[in-house]
């Protein structure tokens, strides 16, 4: 035995001078009861500020909600819409649709000229882009359902950031710089935006704080009825918009169904129609869910070839299948369904590229077809909510209601202009999502709350116009899969393909040259260059002590604030 030791000696040595040691596991915030994460910290502050006080996590919402508004209005939801997926401390789960709608003059070619050719800019800037906003609707659903504070003291906090201002970051001073032009010729040059901002300047919205106060006082009629509703549409209408205060009064928040499906041992409830989200999300995985992705590595070759194949399938099916529910007939079962995801995998080959254009849409017997931002917060009663919403692009259309404070949304162009035109986001649609008066437009939004062994384990999602559903895939894999912390899922590199265009985006400078190429070799385009950044991913994860570790993106200024 002692020769047995003195034998292993030298081994463990050279053992631990070639093995470097494993890093140590890189963990985001830890909380012992409540967390909100959000693209900005005196917004995450706000809303646990709120829980402190005794308000659940419906209550932090609304008030991390409306900080946003303040102090992120490049997507702010005031002027925009977004979506919801909670679950109760008992375990109910549901999600809120506050989408933008098209308005009652909307049509399906107001986007084409005589030849029937897409107008540039039409779709994404000015007051044409416009949809009627859902923001606020969808805060006063939440308070009447959920909310356990007056909103007066919801909304007190935000109304004093409004008014005293907060302090502008590197990153929003650079993003306010670059856009000054485009502030200028949209709005002219006296509204709050057109300045020149630096780093730690600070930036007060009275017209905002005021707007806040007549909501409090009048409740939601105020923005859908009232002196903000006039404000709002007199507004447009001297742009040459098409919103009325009918639009407005028509306007409301639906409550919808998640998507529910399993993944092992995991319960994904995700955005149901008008977002593609949960949908798209479902078939990605339930199409992968027969390998046994842990054992290829993260990142490598195997998983992204495995992952895009899935994609390419399931946005091709956003294309052709997906609208608003309330328009069109979704055959939302079978597209979740495991048999159809092992039918669209029959093509799928290791040694080579699908190429999109040999594939489209998945055959359904029996069909008959007739700049955003995420948080996520969990309360100390043992609530979760995942809630995405957005403008759109950045700062929306990138009209600014000086008035009442606030841009409104170019979410228009999330209809399908024209049949196999894309959007911003390279997306083509077709019937499913053209343009109808009071319709939703497609969104790919994925709020997303997880599920373990029957336990709240996690919430997430993120911005990024089409690769929202692609980073939250990577990031709950990232976990389940690859055993990353919280805050290491969000860390990681991203991937992204979406059908077309038929190209796999990797975030610059984060991919070894080896995996690229061994993904070329294979018949794969990729580009490293078009998007610096996919996916700003914000989560909350339920550790193993019951514990709550936040994993906020260091892709923004995005950050967790919890006790
Ligand atoms: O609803 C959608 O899918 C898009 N309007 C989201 C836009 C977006 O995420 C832009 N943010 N970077």
């Amino acid at each position: 035995m002692k020769y047995l030791l003195l034998l292993c000696i030298p081994l463990l040595f050279i053992n631990c001078k070639t093995e470097a040691p494993a890093p140590a596991p890189i963990q985001g915030l830890i909380a012992q009861e409540a967390m909100v994460v959000s693209a900005r910290e005196e917004a995450s502050r706000i809303g646990v500020e709120i829980m402190k006080k005794g308000g659940n996590v419906f209550d932090a919402m609304i008030a991390t909600d409306m900080a946003l508004n303040v102090t992120y209005p490049f997507a702010g939801s005031l002027g925009g819409g977004g979506f919801l997926v909670y679950r109760t401390k008992d375990g109910d789960i549901g999600a809120l649709d506050y989408r933008e709608m098209a308005p009652g003059a909307a049509t399906s070619d107001m986007y084409l000229d005589e030849d029937g050719n897409v107008i540039p800019g039409l779709s994404t800037e000015g007051s044409l882009a416009v949809g009627v906003p859902g923001g606020l609707a969808g805060m006063f659903a939440v308070h009447e359902k959920f909310g356990s504070l007056p909103m007066e003291t919801i909304l007190k906090p935000v109304i004093d950031l409004a008014r005293n201002g907060y302090v502008i970051t590197e990153k929003q001073a650079g993003r306010f710089s670059a856009l000054q032009d485009k502030f200028k010729e949209l709005n002219g040059d006296s509204i709050i935006y057109v300045n020149a901002f630096a780093k730690a300047d600070t930036l007060k919205n009275e017209a905002l704080a005021q707007t806040l106060e007549r909501i409090v006082a009048n409740g939601k009629d105020e923005f859908y009825k009232g002196e903000t509703g006039q404000k709002l549409v007199d507004f447009l209408q001297s742009k040459g918009g098409i919103i009325t205060m009918e639009d407005l009064a028509a306007y409301e928040a639906k409550w919808r169904t998640p998507v529910t499906f399993e993944y092992d041992n995991l319960k994904m409830i995700s955005m149901s129609p008008p977002s593609s989200g949960g949908v798209c999300l479902s078939q990605i995985m339930q199409m992968i869910e027969p390998y046994d992705i842990s054992q290829y590595g993260h990142n490598s070759v195997e998983s992204i070839q495995l992952l895009t194949e899935a994609e390419r399938r399931a946005y091709a099916d956003r294309s052709f299948y997906l609208g608003d529910p309330d328009f069109v007939n979704i055959p939302i079962d079978t597209l979740i369904s495991d048999v159809y995801a092992k039918n669209r995998m029959e093509t799928f080959s290791w040694d080579t590229a699908t190429k999109s254009s040999d594939m489209t849409h998945g055959a359904l017997p029996g069909y008959e077809s007739m700049e955003t931002t995420h948080y996520s917060a969990v309360d100390q009663y043992g609530n979760a909510i995942a809630v995405t919403t957005t403008l759109n692009g950045a700062y929306g259309s990138k009209l600014y209601a000086s008035d009442i404070g606030f841009f409104l949304n170019n979410e228009m162009d999330d209809f399908s202009s024209k049949p196999g035109v894309p959007n911003m986001f390279g997306l083509i649609g077709a019937e499913a999502n053209k343009i109808e008066p009071g319709k939703r437009m497609l969104s790919s939004m994925t709020p997303t709350l997880v599920e373990k062994d029957g336990e709240f384990w996690m919430t997430v999602g993120t911005p990024g116009g089409s690769t929202i559903i692609t980073s939250v895939l990577q990031t709950v894999l990232n976990v389940h899969e690859f055993g990353m912390t919280m805050q290491e899922a969000v860390n990681a590199p991203r991937f992204h393909h979406q059908w077309l265009p038929d190209v796999v985006l990797f975030e610059p400078n984060s991919f070894d040259p080896a995996i690229i190429s061994g993904l070329q070799e294979k018949g794969y385009e990729t580009n490293e260059e078009r998007s610096p950044v996919i996916g700003k991913v914000d989560g909350i994860l339920v550790l193993p002590n019951g514990t709550l570790e936040g994993g906020a993106d260091r892709r923004g200024d995005d950050t967790a604030v919890g006790f």
